[in-house]
């Protein structure tokens, strides 16, 4: 993994932006993995401000998102569908039938399930994943203990994140308990993650999942194995990291072929 330590928010996902940025100007027809939350909205942003003063093209790349809430109607204003329309899709020049989001009605959740693990498959595999991480190590809504192999399927929320997500809902008894998310095993597949944290409040998920054992009790934690795992924190979601010095210093002192654009 390699994690990355910025001073705060706004420049961890100026340059989140620009890792993404470089992927897709050097494959056009790159598939993007995305997540909702509010981690990544300063990422898509930049995305858009990009996209509009330097020309950055979507016009060929594919996304899929990680998740979506059971029960919810693409329109619904909490939907993840609605969140990305708001905050990504409808500033961009991205053809809608290049857009995936777990579908929330599905009447048959398990054949949908397959079904976008197909439609992942067929576009070719993820490039490039955007991550965000729950308060308690969950990397789209595969809560603990999930599987470390799971596919796309229907999961359960804990109480914690049914609260985390709450402001979302106008009050935590209007979340969903169900969920459509990718399994932590597609997320494996995509050749490239990108992790984004920020917050005190991630603080000990990080370190959990940075400098902690590899165990489905911190889902992320398995992003250790990974070939190309990016962690991007600022500084008080870094707090908790043993070796936060070891970490700036390699990023500091990366070759010049190596370093982001
Ligand atoms: C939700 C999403 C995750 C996201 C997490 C953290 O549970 N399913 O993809 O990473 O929230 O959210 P936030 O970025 O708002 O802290």
């Amino acid at each position: 993994m390699e994690i990355i330590i910025q001073p705060d928010d706004k420049t961890a996902s100026y340059l989140g932006a620009r890792i993404v940025a470089q992927v897709i100007r050097r494959r056009c027809e790159t598939v993007l993995g995305l997540a909702t939350g509010n981690t990544p909205l300063m990422l898509y942003k930049e995305l858009i401000r990009l996209h509009i003063e330097e020309e950055l093209d979507f016009r060929r790349v594919t996304t899929f998102n990680l998740d979506e809430y059971v029960g919810l109607a693409p329109s619904h204003p909490s939907s993840y569908n609605s969140f990305m329309w708001e905050n990504l899709f409808r500033h961009i020049d991205i053809p809608e039938h290049q857009i995936h989001i777990p579908d929330g009605l599905a009447p048959d959740i398990p054949a949908f399930c397959r079904q976008y693990e197909g439609a992942i498959k067929a576009a070719g595999g993820i490039d490039i994943q955007v991550l965000g991480i729950g308060t308690d190590g969950h990397i789209g809504f595969n809560e603990p203990s999930s599987s470390l192999t799971s596919r796309t399927r229907i999961k359960t929320l804990t109480r914690q994140t049914r609260k985390d997500n709450a402001p979302f809902f106008n009050g935590e008894e209007n979340v969903p308990d169900h969920v459509i998310t990718m399994g932590v095993g597609t997320i494996m597949d995509s050749r490239m993650c990108l992790l984004m944290a920020f917050g005190e409040k991630k603080a000990e998920a990080i370190a959990a999942m940075v400098e902690g054992p590899i165990t489905a009790s911190v889902p992320a934690s398995i992003l250790q194995v990974h070939p190309h795992a990016v962690v991007l924190a600022d500084e008080k979601a870094a707090s908790l990291l043993k070796r936060a010095d070891y970490y700036r210093w390699v990023y500091e002192n990366k070759p010049e072929w190596q370093k982001y654009k």
